[in-house]
């Protein structure tokens, strides 16, 4: 079947997260499957990555306060389709998928995206017509919308990677984005007197899922329902809301990854060591022998940075260093460099994102640092675990469900200083005790979490839908 996913990152092309990873990933896992394609908006980046642009035939007609569009299709090389959304005007900025250099937010973000919708929502001039349509957090929101208003009967799936990150705008928005009276209500997607791009997925998709089990529970609830917990309750009633945890690619792979200085598969810690040593001088750290921590992680309020800064100086006291890379909020990026520069040699901060660096950091660390306040899957700690670092975390969202405490990480239970000390004690512990200390790398490095391991429940939700669908037809 044909399968269109609609998203706003691609890490082949642009990312900042973990959206852009799942996004890459996902489709390729499911292609022993079905014909699954991409849309995504023609960003500067994307427009001017060096891959073949073909423009395809015809203009996306504007709508309301929407430019015309074209389409364009680059091929990957290993034959992905990436369908890209061209418009200039809109998309081709300096800055990143989202705002501009200083992380302001680009005005039009609501005609961005609303345009990412439409453009899903079967215009004529892709001649390919998917089966099926995948929308991917808030900015592909009104793709599922936009299909119902235009009474197209292509069944949509909706998937939640971050509910705190809604799409807000005010409702006098509806003319320009041509959204119907009916929608702007609370059982659509009015959330408290503006519109939510995320509700309109949410309330329109025929399926939503979300990226783990618990993240799934968890969004039903006051605490992490960001004001949706009950409208995605009534949805789960209805068992119209799952959670399907994310996987990771077949990169991720110790023995083979090219972005390595050295590949080491398990037992081998000299593949390990040399890598901690590569990221102690890259990160300007003084040569030790105690525990290498690292946090690769956008540096927002979620990831609970704030609590690493506050036990920083426990940590180097122990003996340890922290390697920080990563990028986001202004604030958290300035506490991290404020932290280097408290400690010279002990802790080191780059404030940027590579994958190279990122990689070595996986394979170099002990331990990787993830407090997270919420986590609705979480792949780094996927990653660290391929790659030998134990993760400490908090036991919330994907992360509950991916580290086993104790056996391939540490998991703590509230989000406070004296409950992560507690873990990081426990992990230092762990570092004096070699044997044991090698036997949760061993279990760490096998954790199954490779898409291909994981994809089944895709397989059956896709299935569900398409037969769904094909009844509503007859
Ligand atoms: P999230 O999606 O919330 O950032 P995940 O753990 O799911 O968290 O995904 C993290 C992914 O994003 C990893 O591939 C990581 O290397 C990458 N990453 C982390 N920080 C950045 C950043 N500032 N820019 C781009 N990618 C980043
Ligand atoms: C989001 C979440 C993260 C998840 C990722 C991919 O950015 O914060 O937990 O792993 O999306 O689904």
């Amino acid at each position: 079947k044909k399968i269109l996913f609609v998203t706003s990152e691609l890490s082949d092309l642009i990312k900042t997260g973990g959206l852009g990873d799942v996004s890459a990933a996902l489709p390729r896992a499911l292609r022993n499957h079905h014909d699954v394609r991409v849309l995504l908006p023609g960003y500067r980046q994307v427009m001017q990555s060096g891959h073949p642009i073909r423009l395809l035939v015809g203009t996306l007609a504007g709508h309301a306060a929407l430019p015309p569009c074209r389409i364009g299709r680059i091929d990957l090389d290993d034959g992905l389709i990436v369908y890209v959304l061209i418009s200039p005007e809109l998309y081709e900025r300096d800055g990143g998928p989202y705002g501009d250099n200083c992380n302001q937010d680009w005005p039009d973000n609501h005609i961005r995206f609303a345009r990412l919708g439409l453009a899903a929502a079967g215009d004529a001039s892709i001649s390919w017509r998917p089966d099926l349509i995948h929308a991917h957090d808030w900015p592909a929101g009104l793709a599922p919308a936009y299909l119902r208003w235009r009474g197209q009967g292509t069944p949509s799936v909706f998937t939640i990677h971050n509910l705190a990150y809604q799409g807000l705008w005010r409702s006098e928005c509806c003319a320009e984005l041509a959204i119907p009276a009916e929608a702007c209500r609370m059982e659509r997607m009015e959330f408290h007197g503006q519109l939510s791009f995320l509700k309109a997925g949410v309330a329109y998709a025929d399926r939503i899922t979300t990226v783990s089990a618990t993240y799934a529970r968890e969004i039903t609830t006051p605490d992490f329902g960001c004001g949706l917990e009950g409208f995605l309750r009534k949805k789960a009633d209805h068992g119209l809301l799952s959670g399907i945890p994310n996987g990771i690619d077949e990169s991720w792979e110790p023995e083979t990854d090219p972005h390595l200085l050295r590949n080491f598969g398990v037992n081998d810690w000299a593949g390990k060591a040399l890598h901690a040593e590569h990221v102690r001088r890259q990160f300007a750290l003084e040569p030790s022998s105690g525990p290498l921590f690292v946090v690769v992680s956008r540096l927002v309020q979620q990831k609970g940075l704030d609590l690493t800064h506050a036990l920083a100086e426990s940590l180097v006291e122990h003996g340890g260093q922290l390697a920080v890379l990563g990028r986001g909020e202004p604030q958290v990026e300035d506490s991290m460099r404020q932290l280097a520069e408290r400690f010279p040699g002990h802790v080191g901060a780059n404030i940027g994102f590579d994958e190279t660096v990122a990689r070595r950091m996986f394979a170099g660390g002990d331990f990787l640092l993830m407090p997270s306040r919420y986590e609705p899957c979480g792949l780094s700690q996927l990653y660290a675990q391929r790659f030998g670092s134990l993760p400490i975390a908090r036991r919330t969202g994907g992360l509950a469900d991916t580290i086993e405490d104790g056996v391939t990480g540490f998991l703590f239970e509230e989000a406070s200083l004296e409950s992560y000390r507690e873990a990081l004690l426990r992990a230092f512990r762990v570092f004096a005790a070699p044997s044991l200390f090698h036997a949760m790398r061993c279990r760490a490095m096998a954790v199954p979490c490779f898409w291909r391991q994981t994809i089944d429940p895709y397989l059956h939700l896709y299935r569900q839908l398409l037969v769904e669908s094909r009844h509503g037809e007859a």
